[in-house]
């Protein structure tokens, strides 16, 4: 079980991509976007006509689908490009097709099965920050840093909206609040892996912080603690 992992957990639009990122590159070692990985797994299902909302009337068929899908695909992550079966679809991640889907793709045991192993074998291959719902809960519980990192509901969708509007996408910030709180529901309440901070975790509020603030704070006790360490 690897333990050289930071594992930072939260709600969507908490900062964990962007504080994970620059983490990492501090740190000199690798980023695991976990999210993105459920989202390639939810665009590949869509681009099969079978993702859950388009298989509500037959799930049992419609899982049979997904599972073949699943075990026919190969997943990589290579210098934070997200590649499924040879092809790059880093770019078809975000969008709300997606968004609208990937909560209930994510809530799939087998799902997430697959995506554990694949996470646990990215870190066996060396240290690295690792974003998700259950990075310190589930998928690396030895993980030596474990972080739970949140914000206010109305300042996540503020950071979402203003990501939809670098994509050239105006939606209202209503509208995100609304969305974003429905998948913090389905995300938290699911009953495979839901989203909880680990008991070990340390909770840091990001609302009013910079994203250098944060990524400082966490660089600090990384390091601190590798130098103790080392003495
Ligand atoms: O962090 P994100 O918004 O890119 O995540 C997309 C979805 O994937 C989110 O609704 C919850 C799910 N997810 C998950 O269930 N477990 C993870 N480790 C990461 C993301």
């Amino acid at each position: 079980m690897p333990t050289e992992v930071v594992a930072i957990d939260g709600p969507s639009g908490a900062g964990k991509s962007t504080v994970a990122r620059q983490l990492a590159q501090r740190l000199g070692f690798g980023f695991l976007d976990t999210g993105a990985m459920y989202r390639a797994i939810t665009w590949l299902f869509l681009q099969a006509g079978c993702a859950p909302a388009e298989c509500a009337a037959e799930p049992d068929q419609g899982h049979a689908r997904m599972r073949a899908c699943l075990q026919q695909s190969r997943l990589e992550l290579q210098n934070g490009r997200v590649v499924l079966n040879g092809r790059d679809v880093t770019e078809h991640l975000r969008t709300r097709e997606v968004e609208s889907q990937v909560s209930a793709v994510s809530a799939l045991s087998f799902v997430r099965a697959a995506m554990r192993d694949l996470q646990r074998a990215v870190a066996q291959a060396g240290p690295v920050v690792a974003e998700g719902r259950d990075m310190g809960s589930v998928v690396f519980p030895m993980a030596r840093w474990k972080v739970y990192l949140d914000a206010a509901p109305s300042e996540r969708a503020r950071r979402r909206c203003q990501d939809f509007a670098r994509q050239g996408r105006e939606v209202s910030e209503a509208l995100v609040l609304e969305e974003i709180l429905v998948r913090d529901r389905l995300d938290s309440t699911r009953s495979d892996a839901p989203l909880r901070q680990a008991a070990d975790a340390i909770y840091i509020d990001s609302t009013g912080l910079t994203t250098e603030s944060v990524v400082a704070q966490l660089f600090a006790r990384v390091r601190g603690d590798e130098v103790r360490e080392a003495l």
